[in-house]
Order: C-alpha cells, then structure tokens, then sequence
C-alpha cells in the first residue's frame, strides 16, 4: 500500500529536502556501510517464513493461572555452566549435562560432586577453555568453535554408549567411562555439518539428529531467527554402514529431537516458527510431516517421560511484531541494521521474558502448561526431564539447573 503511492509521488519525495534527507537517512542504514547494526558483518538475507498468527495461537494457547514454574528450585548454583540437555545413566546416576565450557560433567553425589567425564575434542584445555561461570558468556565466543559445546544428550540403554550432538563438532559417541569422544558424523551429503543441536536413538541402533543450519553458527544463532532462513536438517546415523542420511531438508532451526514410546514418529522443534512437528517413521503417512502445535514462543527440546508423553521447553516469545516482521522480510531489513543494540531493538519489538513449559500427549493434546509468566525464576529453559517424581530443567544461558517436584 504504502509502496504504492511512494512510487506516484517520487518527485514530490525528492524535491522535499525532509524526505530527501529521511531517504539517504534510510539507504544508510541499509547499506550500513560503517557496520554499526546489529548484523554488522553478515550476509544478512531476511526471508519469508511460515508463522501462524500471533492472535489465533495465543487466544487457544491455555494459561497457567498459578504461575506454577516460579516454584522451582534453582540448583548447583554457578557450578554448571548453561547446561543444555540432561541424561541420567542406566544405573540412575545424574544428571549428565553439557556445558558451555565444553565438557560434558556429571553429578556424582555430595561426596563427590561434579566432574569431568567427557570432552569432544583433543583441541580442550583447561587453559583455552574452563572459563567457568563466564562460560556463559561473550567472552566463551570466540573459544567455543574449538573447545565444543555439547548440546543434545542420550544414553544408549543397550550398550551405556553416550551419544552427543555438539554445535561444532557434530555427532559423537563416548563410552560408559567416558573420556575423549570419538565423531561419528560431519558432513551430510557432502555439506558440513555446521549445528548439530540434538538427537534421539531408535531401537533398531538409527540416530536421528538435528543440524539447526547451514548458514550460521551456534553463537550466530541469532540471525537464523532474524532472517528466518530455513537451511537446517533433520539427519539420521545409520550405524552398520557407517553412513548419514538426510531425512528432512529445508527447516526453519530444527532444534529437539524425540522418538515416540512405540517408535512410529517422531517429534522435532522449529524454533523460528515456534512449532512443534512430527515425522512419520511407520504407518500409512510414513516419510510425511504435519504440525503438531503452534507454540506461544521459541521451543527447545523435547523429552519423553515414562508415560509416553512429551515435555517441551518454550522461551520468550510470541510477539505481534514478530508476525509483522515475519511476514516482511524488508522490514527486518532495514530494523536490524539500525545502528541499536540488539536486545534493545528486541525489547522494542515487544519481547520480554516468559518461560513455559507444556506436556503433550501422545496424540499431540496439550496436557498441562507450567509458566513462569515474567521468568522471575526460569528464564531460557531448554529442556525438561521428568525423573521419578521430579521435573530437572536445563537451560543454555544460565549457571544453574532447576527443579520441580512434580506431579
Ligand atoms: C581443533 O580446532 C581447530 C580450529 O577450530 C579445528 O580446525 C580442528 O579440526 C580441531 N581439531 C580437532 C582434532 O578436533
Ligand atoms: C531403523 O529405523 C529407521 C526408521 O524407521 C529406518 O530408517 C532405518 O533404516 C532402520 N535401520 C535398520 C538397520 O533397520
């Protein structure tokens, strides 16, 4: 509409010296030619991308009135650093977690305490890589591609092998001592595999795994959101033949991964267009997706609990902008190039946090949402594991592991 009329009056536009001014104003910005924006130094190519819309999802999406996530306790304060996924061993020990440091640790008791039981790389030391609590943060940035950061973990029940998807080094497989991992996969039909995020392991020994892109990075993950770009796979290790398959191409950040009890699907996350999906592995729709849930905000990982249902960790949020933005890529062209700090513009945009987590049905019915309406408590959760009794909840930014008696 606008661009309309814009194109009638160009002269009238030109000859004003205001909008001559706004014009150049604009074409600066796009151009940002001394790279102040946000985007900086990128390729930045917005695209459009599939989001159901803001009001339809949030007037069915039901609301936890009690606010119940801000009871959680938040435990091993700055003794992890953003752990991601949590696994508990076949003899209950736990959690397993990787961390922004890029070890894998585990839980060994009071006595004990946390310790190192996995690395992804013989490229980890002590020297370049534990930067402790400040893991967490930028200054990790720059060391990350080298010293790994474990996101998605399993324990394989038959063999207590743990498998690891790691944002740099792709998949991998320690043994139940653990030790120096060893990579499994890389590439995937001749790409490399530059963002594996998560994985689950059928009963026949196949691994599904995501890689979230192949534009961008772990800590450029950001603009995967931003463009809406949709280059991520969802990858299967075939372990007899030693081989990768590409499943699904073409998503929007792929994220968990999470086979049903009975192995017929299995659920996968797109984070940018915050949805939860399913893939059919048997049946009449075998090899066909269809949506399970739109989501009021950006969703993590996915886990089973031993009823056969599906825990999902959804963050900070659904906004009206974002549907206006998501549906204009040239809006975000020009927005994330003006010359303001990213989480200012993000706060601009409406988004502010809100923590959620829902448990899903096998039938993809939603079975209970827990909030913590202004992530008072919880704040960027990125997994939910319920273990006899009790919710443990990563999360990739903060140094800390929360829990929650549940039911
Ligand atoms: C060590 O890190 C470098 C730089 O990131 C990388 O090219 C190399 O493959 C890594 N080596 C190993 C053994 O992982
Ligand atoms: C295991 O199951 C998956 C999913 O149905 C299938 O793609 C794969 O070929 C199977 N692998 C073996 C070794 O049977």
């Amino acid at each position: 509409m606008e661009k309309k009329s814009f194109s009638h009056r160009e002269g009238i536009f030109l000859q004003h010296p205001f909008f001559l001014f706004l014009i150049l104003a604009l074409g600066f910005v796009v151009m940002d030619p001394f790279k102040m924006g946000p985007v900086g130094c990128h390729d930045f190519r917005p695209v459009k991308h599939d989001i159901a819309p803001y009001k339809q999802v949030m007037d069915n999406w039901p609301r936890d009135q009690y606010g119940r996530l801000g009871n959680g306790k938040l435990e091993f304060d700055d003794q992890v650093f953003g752990p991601e996924s949590l696994e508990f061993d076949s003899l209950g020990r736990g959690p397993y977690t990787g961390l922004a440091d890029g070890r894998v640790v585990r839980w060994m008791g009071e006595a004990i305490g946390w310790e190192t039981f996995a690395v992804v790389t013989t490229n980890w030391s002590e020297k370049h890589c534990a930067r402790g609590v400040d893991s967490t943060t930028p200054k990790q940035w720059k060391h990350e591609k080298r010293c790994g950061r474990p996101l998605g973990l399993r324990f394989d029940k038959k063999s207590g092998n743990l498998y690891i998807a790691d944002a740099y080094y792709g998949l991998l497989v320690v043994g139940p001592e653990g030790g120096l991992a060893a990579p499994l996969a890389t590439h995937a039909a001749g790409d490399p595999i530059l963002f594996a995020n998560d994985l689950d392991i059928h009963e026949n020994g196949s691994i599904f795994f995501t890689d979230t892109s192949k534009r961008y990075d772990r800590v450029n993950h950001f603009f995967i959101l931003l463009e809406g770009e949709a280059t991520g796979r969802l990858l299967r290790y075939d372990p007899p033949t030693k081989t990768t398959h590409v499943v699904l191409d073409g998503l929007a950040f792929p994220n968990g991964v999470q086979l049903s009890r009975d192995q017929t699907f299995l659920l996968f996350t797109e984070t940018t267009n915050c949805r939860l999906m399913k893939f059919w592995l048997e049946g009449p729709k075998t090899g066909t997706v269809e949506l399970v849930a739109d989501l009021p905000g950006f969703p993590d990982n996915v886990r089973l609990n031993d009823k056969g249902q599906f825990w999902v960790a959804i963050d900070c949020c659904r906004t009206p902008a974002q549907e206006v933005l998501t549906h204009n890529p040239w809006m975000r062209s020009i927005y994330f190039r003006l010359p303001i700090q990213m989480s200012l513009l993000a706060r601009m945009m409406g988004m502010r946090m809100y923590t959620v987590i829902s448990l899903f049905s096998e039938n993809g019915e939603i079975l209970e949402v827990l909030e913590d309406p202004k992530g008072v408590v919880m704040k960027l959760v990125s997994e939910v594991r319920e273990v006899e009794g009790k919710l443990w909840i990563g999360t990739v930014a903060h140094n800390h592991i929360a829990t929650l008696p549940y039911p």
